[in-house]
């Protein structure tokens, strides 16, 4: 029986900033995303039955429908019938090594790994864009975890442009081992804080406040610029998980003091980055930070941004 074993990399959020409220609920983003080396491993093998058989290995996370992978197969089975009847159900393996509910999009890439997965197993010939509006059915996050990189993202988060690679960054990466910002939270607690802020829906300002925000840094994505780059990276979210999550303040400010070119929250947190030209300079940074911060609750990870997402290690 073919299998394909993947690696779906994490991303950090170079820049998120929030335009305003959507009638779906959701909210209007401009986002600058970036592929980290840190990834999970899924394995999609046919199993010879009509199920979905989802094994998360040790870690916490549930093998049913409330798993986007676990969903993820479902979509697929939803709007490739035949191919499911060809070829039967199938195991998914998943080997987490993205820390959950961190603000890194760990679930997005596996239910972005299982799409391509499936793709591959079935035989579908899906292209790219193909691939992100399904993956856009299933979370906001998911489309650029396909393609990966470095792309900017607006909308909900589903229509992307891709930028040139910004794969110059060793990562220094930080997170409570036990503590979890839900997102739905983050986004609604900022629209109660900031969503009189919000300027009114037309387009052309949504077009002109990107590039009045986003521009420096876009800026220093074109040229290559680390100093530049690392000196922009922004998050809107920090102003409502920072002040009510006292400890991801403090690890902020143990990361950002300790060297490195810029330090931020991603996504909707709890995990912290900073950004480093070379790989020993991120060592130095972690080691600081670690021993200012004494902490045993908090991990820490050494990786680099990569310029691609979902990729083949094993068939
Ligand atoms: O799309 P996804 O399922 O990843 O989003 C998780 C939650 O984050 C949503 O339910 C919503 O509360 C919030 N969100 C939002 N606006 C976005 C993206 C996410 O409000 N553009």
């Amino acid at each position: 029986m073919y299998s394909y074993t993947l690696h779906a990399p994490a991303k950090i959020n170079l820049f998120l900033e929030i335009l305003g409220d959507r009638p779906d609920g959701f909210h209007e983003l401009v986002m600058v995303l970036q592929s980290i080396a840190l990834g999970d491993e899924i394995t999609v093998r046919a199993n010879g039955t009509d199920d979905i058989r989802l094994s998360c290995g040790d870690s916490p996370l549930a093998n049913d429908a409330t798993n986007l992978a676990y969903r993820a197969a479902q979509l697929m089975i939803n709007h490739f019938p035949q191919a499911h009847s060809q070829y039967g159900g199938v195991d998914i393996t998943l080997t987490k090594h993205i820390p959950m509910a961190a603000g890194l999009a760990g679930g997005s890439a596996d239910a972005a790994a299982v799409l391509v997965g499936l793709d591959l197993l079935w035989n579908l010939g899906l292209t790219r864009p193909e691939l992100e509006q399904l993956a856009a059915q299933l979370g906001s996050d998911i489309p650029f975890c396909i393609g990966g990189g470095t792309a900017i993202a607006t909308g909900r988060g589903e229509i992307l442009d891709p930028l040139p690679d910004g794969d110059c960054f060793w990562v220094v990466l930080a997170k409570h081992r036990s503590m979890e910002v839900s997102t739905p939270w983050a986004y609604q607690t900022y629209r109660q804080q900031f969503g009189k802020n919000y300027l009114n829906d037309d387009q052309s300002q949504r077009a002109r406040r990107k590039t009045i925000h986003a521009g420096p840094l876009l800026q220093g994505i074109q040229h290559r610029n680390p100093g530049q780059i690392a000196s922009h990276i922004h998050n809107d979210l920090e102003k409502v998980v920072l002040p009510a999550h006292e400890a991801v303040a403090q690890l902020r400010q143990a990361l950002q003091s300790a060297g490195g070119l810029g330090t931020m929250m991603s996504g909707s947190g709890p995990s912290v980055f900073t950004l480093c030209q070379d790989q020993a300079t991120a060592e130095q940074v972690l080691a600081i930070a670690k021993e200012k911060l004494n902490d045993p609750d908090v991990d820490f990870w050494l990786t680099h941004t990569i310029g691609h997402g979902i990729q083949i290690i094993d068939h």
